[in-house]
């Protein structure tokens, strides 16, 4: 089962009181959102997932505590269009990226290294684009780009050719093959660290569901959707959506530097957001959830 991560803290962070409207972008097996429904007696929460399973599951976890809420089986790309049709502002917003323990556990989503299943890694089954497509169609360039890019993967650019190379004998059909053409094109050294095809699945995972660009999008709708005092929680798992998360925030909590000459600064040319902060798990959370390890809780109010 999914162990939710940071849950006491987001649950801090998100000023919960009884009437708070509330957006929960990623349901997923629904360890949050139980939370909050829990505390919003007279509010309401609108949950997002692309991922039907992760839906069908959830649906049944909230109905047993209360039925204010609604769930949303959209991208949270969406986010303002879906949420504008419903109300005009909300009490909070939380994001919880990634992929959840089910999506990885369940072989034929074909996320794992570890487990053998076709390539696909993708969280709307609806999606075109799976992993299969980039494994087997993409260039050379674009693999190499990819892998760099979104995996930080130093050996990016002969992993690319031994795909290549790979597939220019058979197509690549399964996890466990791609993982082992990716071990074959490292170094022995680099086979001794971590898992050698984890970055790679990282970064095609990321292209296959886009996920960069539609944090990016959803994360400034977000910004516009919060109410004066209501906050912002993002919980992130690598560096790059830390990063995406993190300049977000500082450029609209920061004070436009031609306005600090000024002897008073008008209150409407302030920043509107102000950074709260940021937090990483308690080391008794990860002594029971692995998956908290890179985790990191960012969290803006919207202060004007
Ligand atoms: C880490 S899990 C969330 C777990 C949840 N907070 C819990 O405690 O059970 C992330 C979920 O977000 C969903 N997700 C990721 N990116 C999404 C996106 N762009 N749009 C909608 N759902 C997304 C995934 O399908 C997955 O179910």
């Amino acid at each position: 089962m999914h162990k939710s991560v940071l849950l006491e803290e987001c649950i801090e962070n998100l000023n919960l009181k009884d009437d708070s409207v509330i957006v929960d972008c990623t349901l997923g097996y629904g360890g949050h959102s139980s939370e909050i429904l829990k505390k919003i007696n007279r509010g309401f929460l609108y949950a997002f997932d692309q991922d039907k399973d992760a839906i069908k599951y959830s649906l049944e976890r909230l109905k047993k505590i209360n039925n204010n809420f609604e769930i949303i089986n959209t991208n949270f790309v969406n986010l303002e269009k879906e949420i504008k049709k419903r109300v005009a502002e909300v009490d909070g917003i939380l994001y919880d990226l990634g992929v959840s323990s089910p999506q990885l556990d369940i072989d034929e989503r074909g996320f794992s290294f570890h487990n053998d299943a076709k390539l696909d890694m993708r969280m709307d089954k609806e999606n075109k684009l799976s992993a299969y497509e980039i494994v087997n169609n993409y260039s050379k360039q674009e693999l190499s780009n990819i892998l760099y890019k979104y995996g930080e993967e130093k050996y990016a650019s002969s992993i690319a050719n031994g795909i290549v190379k790979e597939r220019s004998k058979k197509t690549i059909e399964t996890t466990l093959e791609l993982a082992e053409i990716i071990k074959n094109s490292v170094p022995a050294k680099y086979r001794r660290e971590k898992h050698p095809a984890r970055k790679s699945f990282q970064a095609i995972r990321i292209e296959v569901n886009k996920e960069l660009d539609v944090f990016e999008s959803s994360l400034k709708q977000a910004l516009n959707l919060i109410k004066v005092h209501g906050r912002i929680c993002v919980i992130t798992f690598h560096s790059l959506e830390d990063r995406i998360c993190k300049n977000i925030f500082k450029e609209v909590s920061t004070l436009d530097p031609n306005l600090k000459k000024l002897p008073i600064i008008p209150e409407e040319l302030k920043p509107k957001y102000k950074i709260i902060g940021s937090i990483k798990p308690k080391t008794t959370e990860l002594d029971y959830n692995n998956r908290a390890r890179s985790a990191k809780l960012r969290i803006i109010e919207r202060v004007r």
